[in-house]
């Protein structure tokens, strides 16, 4: 891994074994040359194209009427000089233009990765092999300087990008538009754009569409990552798909609003870029100040959609997730949520914890509802004391009975909202993002805390402080249950209402950082209403995320499909719920509930107290089986073998750390008649001989399936070896299932070692 510069001329080329990035210069502007698989540099021959095209695209030089910047392939565009692409970068200057001629004036290599101050950031660990690479652009008119930051590292195939704008003229501007990456990919827009849209309890469906020849948006406006769009973008090749292929992403290290650009102009150029939302975004810089973008995380993969996920994985488990619980096998949790919503009582909460504690549960999370008057989502949030109506002996007694039981006691919190009926609302009724003369818009009947106050995010330091430090609470769930409206600050200037939403995050992020600094000890999850806010930046304060409100089997499939294009299963909450399920009312087996959630990071929510001995037995063989492979699926590679939506089902593949065993979940769906049995290459199986287990959780015995010629059971199953030639290329067969919904869990473990 390296960085290798030419001074000189102002070009780099940023390499591991596997990656190249190369910008170069020309008269002046930086140019984005190349982003793909390892190449070998020719010697300082530039590879910048430069090609005359007609008077409708402007020449920003009268001496060199050969080049235009609207059709050079750049690396960080400015405004205004004959691009009429979308800028990285634009700001308002004094006199009223947003003109700028940013030029590089320098490149330089840094070893290590700076610390993004206030901001969620990718960091390095002693040891690591990895460079930095700052290239400064300079606008010599209003005196702004850019940093711009790239970091590649030897172990993975990531380019992490951020930038600093420097106000080192005489006079304040307002920065209107600043992007944490951007490049274009010269007359190429063979790609097909990538993205994860979705809802409430829908969150990150897999949405291709050919890029075509026009500009798409991928971006949130609400305040936060949200439900709707999720800060992870893909250009693919129309031909890649999860097994092969080329692919380019980009995922915003931030958990506010944001854009994303995929642009193709009139030379079929291709511009991708990521940064901020510049819709509702100014930010006044005054002479002398400074201001730092969010990161982007960029990875390139040849190796199709699973490469490029592995990538990610590794990175964010290794170097953005942070603190006790990163290398921590995560407890199985037993969540109140679905079981009682807001109608609990002591007794209740006891009756479910003893089931949970006979299964093997090893922590219980006391959700919504334990605090202030709080019998409905109407009221009560911002009051942050117990109701000793429904828990009379407390906080502390409903802990103590939760040690008693050899279990851990995690508690729910919502600390960025107020109801209208709350004591704090009543003390402090500004204390929300308002304006004046404004109706206060309400979301599940509450309003949003101005995070961009100082005031503000000390008194929830101190109050969810005080909590968390006079009791034993383990674990805490972070939600946040409504998109931001009239975003106004009551304490900011006229001229700084643009920064609102930024400001908040900023707030949001101190005040993360500040309670999981204190309490290091305790595991955090975020959430927002399920996966509202499941976002690198969340990633990086607290290890794992609400995945959705969706608890429903079969539709989790496609949200933890969809989810698993960046974030590892390990970060991925993941839990049994009820059938009929609670958001559609489908029916679906024990064991393909918990199955669904064993691929990532298992829980239970639902009243355990209810549930037959039967069912109860297999809860407990569940949970033992899934501690007994835990570390396999939440430190493995995960791999998709079939997509959500194939007529033959759906399947994952989790591959073990050490190679020596794969767990393969297929899920069938839709059971159809009279269609043929299937075989499912496993493409990924290291060298070697294997033998196969089928797990069953109803009584021990194995499924009447087929491996690979039918019938076939563990028995059998057990004395046969099978190659991994075979099942990479033939591969395991699958026969006609009974019913809707069935699944299965293979493990193949290698045997000749
Ligand atoms: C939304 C979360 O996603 C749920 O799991 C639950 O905690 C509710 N909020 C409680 O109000």
């Amino acid at each position: 891994m390296a960085i290798q510069l030419d001074h000189q001329n102002k070009r780099a080329h940023l390499y591991n074994d596997r990656i190249s990035y190369v910008m170069e210069t020309f008269e002046g502007e930086l140019i984005h040359s190349y982003w793909g698989k390892r190449m070998t540099l020719p010697e300082w021959s530039p590879i910048i194209p430069v090609d005359v095209f007609a008077s409708f695209y402007p020449n920003p030089n009268p001496d060199n009427p050969t080049y235009s910047l609207d059709t050079l392939p750049r690396e960080y565009p400015d405004f205004g000089r004959s691009d009429y692409g979308h800028p990285a970068v634009r700001v308002r200057l004094h006199d009223g233009t947003a003109i700028t001629r940013f030029v590089v004036k320098s490149m330089e290599l840094v070893d290590e990765k700076k610390p993004l101050k206030g901001l969620p950031y990718v960091y390095t660990e002693e040891g690591d092999d990895v460079q930095t690479l700052k290239v400064t652009l300079g606008d010599q008119k209003s005196g702004l300087f850019l940093d711009l930051y790239y970091t590649i590292h030897s172990d993975y195939d990531a380019i992490i990008r951020h930038c600093e704008i420097r106000n080192q003229g005489q006079e304040t501007c307002q920065i209107e538009n600043l992007m944490s990456a951007s490049l274009d990919f010269y007359n190429d827009r063979n790609f097909d754009l990538i993205h994860f849209p979705g809802s409430w309890s829908r969150e990150r469906d897999f949405s291709r569409i050919p890029v075509g020849r026009s500009s798409h948006l991928v971006e949130s406006r609400r305040g936060s990552s949200s439900h709707m769009q999720n800060p992870l973008v893909l250009l693919a090749r129309p031909e890649t798909d999860d097994l092969g292929g080329q692919v380019y992403a980009m995922n915003f290290v931030y958990s506010g609003s944001f854009k994303a650009v995929v642009e193709v102009n009139s030379m079929d150029s291709t511009r991708f870029q990521m940064g901020l939302q510049d819709f509702d975004f100014s930010w006044k810089l005054k002479a002398g100040e400074s201001f730092t973008s969010p990161e982007v995380v960029m990875v390139y993969s040849d190796q199709g959609f699973n490469g490029m996920s592995d990538a990610f994985h590794r990175l964010y488990r290794n170097r953005l997730m942070r603190g006790e619980h990163r290398d921590k096998e995560r407890p199985v949790l037993i969540n109140n949520w679905e079981a009682t919503y807001f109608e609990f009582t002591e007794d209740k909460l006891k009756s479910i914890c003893d089931v949970a504690s006979e299964t093997g549960l090893e922590l219980f999370v006391l959700d919504d509802g334990w605090f202030g008057v709080r019998n409905s989502d109407r009221s009560g949030l911002g009051d942050w004391f117990v109701n000793k109506d429904k828990l009379p002996e407390g906080l502390k007694g409903t802990a103590d009975y939760i040690n008693g039981k050899g279990m851990q006691f995690g508690l729910w919190f919502e600390p960025e909202m107020i109801s209208a009926d709350s004591d704090l609302y009543r003390a402090h009724p500004n204390w929300i993002l308002h304006a004046k003369g404004h109706i206060r818009s309400q979301g599940r009947n509450q309003m949003v805390l101005d995070y961009s106050r100082r005031d503000v995010q000390d008194y929830i330091i101190e109050v969810v402080g005080n909590i968390l430090a006079s009791h034993p609470i383990e674990y805490v769930k972070w939600d946040m249950n409504r998109n931001m409206t009239e975003v106004h600050s009551e304490i900011l200037p006229i001229d700084r209402q643009g920064e609102v939403t930024h400001r908040y995050m900023l707030g949001l992020y101190r005040v993360l950082g500040k309670l999981t600094e204190r309490f290091p000890q305790i595991l955090f999850e975020s959430c927002s209403g399920g996966g509202g806010r499941f976002d690198p930046g969340m990633l990086y304060y607290m290890p794992q995320t609400w995945t959705s409100d969706d608890t429903d089997a079969h539709e989790r499939l496609s949200i933890q499909y969809g989810t698993s294009f960046a974030y590892p299963p390990i970060a991925m909450g993941a839990h049994v719920s009820v059938a009929p399920n609670h958001q559609v009312g489908r029916m679906t087996s024990l064991k393909t509930r918990a199955l669904t959630s064993m691929m990532a990071n298992l829980g239970y929510e639902l009243d355990l107290s209810q549930l037959s001995q039967d069912e109860k037995d297999q809860v407990k063989r569940q949970v033992a089986f899934y501690k007994s492979i835990r570390k396999d699926i939440q430190f493995g590679r995960f791999l998709r073998l079939l997509a959500p939506g194939d007529s033959r089902g759906t399947a994952f593949m989790t591959e073990s750390p050490d190679k020596k065993r794969y767990y393969l979940f297929y899920f069938r769906g839709l059971n159809r008649p009279h269609v043929a049995s299937f075989t499912l290459p496993l493409h990924y199986l290291a060298h070697g001989s294997y033998k196969g287990k089928i797990i069953n959780f109803d009584d021990g015995k194995a499924m009447d399936h087929t491996f690979p010629i039918p019938p076939m059971d563990n028995e059998t199953l057990g004395k046969r070896t099978y190659t991994s030639d075979f099942l990479n290329r033939f591969g395991y067969t699958f026969d006609r299932q009974a019913g809707d919904f069935d699944s299965h869990l293979i493990i193949f473990e290698r045997c000749d070692t």
